[in-house]
């Protein structure tokens, strides 16, 4: 069932556990998270970048995401991921999402909170969830939101609370030393921050940057706060290696097995996270 992201997000941080965000970009990629979420019975969160609007439309991602939520007995929220632009935040409301991400955080506070404020407002008339970004990440390898990189900022928690009530927002996304891509040298994920703003915002928090972080960072992250854990990368780098080896071994296979070997190859490696997230206590 197609569900917004407040409702999905409904009670998490009181179990300590978090919903994964998986990036899609197309049929087949849609179809795998659909298959992972199947499989193991827990909801998630297919997550849609701005910047994949090359790939496929607001209305066709919304066709055949409605199309597989039908399907399944589990919520899924369909979220627009990353976007600065509020005509294209409207038309993805329009279109069918259940929430959008404003991405303000390169914006100095102000104006991040102005931004985040119209967009709630006009999101939350129709029942949509809004997240928000205070502090930035930096870019790491082989991440595909080069046109997102404003460098590492880590959030500071004194400002995330006044965020959070100016705004309405539903989920704040913090920056605590994850990067988008995987790492170029050891993480330095600060939880001491994280727990820092977890004791002034009781609204689900939101991790970007999952792709590469450890297993258990992340499970460390869930049980102080975070409720929404984003990858992409990984979904990305795992696959294509799958296809690249089916390739090698079997050079003549069919477009059409191909495309069906995508989606099985995006869902297991979306059931390895979900099952991580579900059984983090
Ligand atoms: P990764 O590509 O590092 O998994 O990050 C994904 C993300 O945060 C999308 O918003």
């Amino acid at each position: 069932m197609l569900v917004n992201l407040k409702t999905i997000l409904e009670g998490t941080r009181k179990d300590a556990r978090a919903v994964g965000s998986f990036n899609i970009y197309s049929y087949e990629t849609i179809h795998g998270v659909a298959a992972a979420v199947k499989k193991s019975g827990k909801d998630a969160i297919i997550s849609f970048g701005a910047s994949y609007l090359v790939n496929m439309s607001l209305k066709t991602v919304v066709a055949i995401v409605k199309e597989v939520a039908d399907e399944l007995e589990q919520n899924v929220a369909l979220h627009l991921d990353h976007c600065t632009d509020i005509n294209i935040i409207k038309n993805a409301i329009d279109a069918g999402f259940t929430s959008v991400m404003y991405d303000g955080s390169s914006l100095p506070f102000e104006e991040n909170v102005k931004n985040t404020k119209l967009v709630c407002d006009m999101a939350h008339e129709k029942n949509v969830s809004v997240e928000a970004e205070l502090g930035s990440l930096a870019l790491g390898e082989y991440s595909n939101e080069t046109d997102i990189d404003h460098g590492q900022a880590y959030t500071d928690p004194s400002n995330a609370k006044e965020f959070v009530e100016r705004t309405g927002v539903d989920a704040l996304a913090v920056s605590i030393g994850t990067v988008h891509g995987m790492y170029k040298a050891k993480p330095n994920i600060r939880v001491d921050i994280l727990k820092a703003i977890a004791k002034e915002v009781s609204i689900p928090l939101v991790l970007h940057g999952g792709s590469g972080t450890p297993q258990e960072l992340l499970l460390e992250c869930i049980d102080n706060g975070i409720c929404k854990i984003n990858v992409n990368t990984e979904i990305s780098q795992y696959t294509v290696k799958k296809i690249a080896e089916k390739i090698a071994e079997e050079p003549n296979t069919h477009l059409s097995k191909l495309t069906l070997l995508t989606s099985d190859y995006v869902s297991e490696i979306v059931y390895k996270y979900i099952d991580l997230f579900n059984n983090c206590k």
